[in-house]
């Protein structure tokens, strides 16, 4: 069928509630469009039977560089929520039915109890409880998935994970820093390659809603079966830049970067720890420098913090190995108020 933009098509959404008998056949069907997705279309419904989120994946990415990717995405994070729902029940929003013709999904609509962990930071409001929680789901996901041939032959994703991660973050900062080339590209063939757990892919704080209950991961449309390190390099990344940004709250965003790699290490069994440590903090400085000069710069650092992020995460590439704690200090002495 004809790929619908529910956008412009209000009827679809009806329908798409009628046939989850979640609408009633007299009630109006609204979708309100919510910010912050840039890969997708995120509408609100309220109905009488509550209210709902509904997810439409785009084929095109609302970042500055060129960013085309398919579609059918959505059914890898579809599939991504089933499963680990199963392994981290409410650690993940439920997936109450799909909708194959317009490429969306439906779930609850989590409301104002359910805070943007991305903007709890930007506030300084910091949390190190979020970070530890979240580091010990991850490294649940990823031990209840190690090793899982099944899950492997379902998440093998690797054009995907090529064409919305490894592409645009690290062979374009390769292009971009031709002297680093050899090492940035050698990082991508060593992640392509190294294919143990369920990731998630985007393990970043605009994808986590703290709740009552604790952090909810959203977003998996970057789901793949392939290497632990990426989400842990990644979500660790973002509490770099964060750190970067916030001089006054550098020691918090510290000490949670720390405690989310450390309550995700105690997890660890399907391989020996210390080489999971060593990819992720080799991983970690060419994400870093990926988010200054690759295709999805991060938004809220000014020039001169952007040139000592860059400057930092070089120094850390050209000199690897280090460790997770070894970054933290380079940090700490580069950026601490
Ligand atoms: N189930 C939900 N309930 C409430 N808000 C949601 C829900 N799902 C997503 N959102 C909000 O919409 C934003 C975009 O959703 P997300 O799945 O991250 O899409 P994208 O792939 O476009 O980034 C999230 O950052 C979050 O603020
Ligand atoms: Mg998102």
């Amino acid at each position: 069928m004809a790929y619908v933009d529910l956008c412009d098509d209000p009827a679809a959404v009806r329908r798409i509630f009628l046939d989850l008998q979640l609408a009633s056949a007299d009630e109006q069907v609204r979708a309100q469009p919510l910010a912050g997705g840039v890969s997708s279309g995120i509408y609100r419904v309220d109905l009488r039977s509550g209210s709902y989120c509904v997810k439409q994946a785009l084929p095109r990415l609302k970042v500055a560089k060129e960013w085309l990717v398919p579609v059918e995405r959505v059914f890898s994070e579809i599939a991504y929520l089933q499963v680990v729902q199963g392994i981290v029940p409410g650690r993940v929003p439920q997936v109450l039915g799909q909708d194959e013709a317009s490429k969306s999904f439906v779930m609850p609509f989590l409301g104002p109890e359910y805070r943007n962990w991305k903007a709890q930071l930007l506030a300084g409001r910091v949390d190190t409880e979020v970070a530890r929680a979240l580091g010990a789901v991850l490294g649940r996901i990823h031990a209840q998935t190690a090793d899982e041939g099944a899950l492997a032959g379902r998440f093998a994703t690797d054009a995907n994970f090529h064409a919305l991660r490894l592409e645009p973050y690290l062979v374009e900062t390769a292009r971009e820093h031709p002297a680093l080339s050899d090492r940035l590209l050698a990082l991508v063939d060593r992640t392509a390659r190294t294919q143990r757990v369920l990731v998630h892919g985007d393990v970043s704080p605009k994808n986590v809603l703290v709740g009552p209950e604790g952090p909810v991961l959203l977003d998996a449309e970057c789901a793949w079966f392939g290497d632990p390190a990426f989400d842990v390099a990644f979500c660790l990344n973002h509490l770099l830049l964060k750190a970067a940004h916030l001089p006054a709250h550098l020691i918090d965003l510290l000490a949670s970067y720390r405690v989310f790699a450390a309550a995700y290490l105690q997890e660890v069994e399907w391989e020996p720890r210390a080489g999971l440590e060593s990819r992720v903090a080799t991983l970690l400085p060419a994400l870093t420098l990926a988010r200054i000069d690759g295709k999805s710069p991060v938004e809220y650092l000014g020039e001169p913090q952007r040139r000592a992020v860059r400057r930092v995460a070089i120094a850390l590439l050209q000199q690897a190995p280090c460790s997770i704690e070894d970054i933290a200090v380079h940090w700490t002495r580069e950026f601490k108020a």
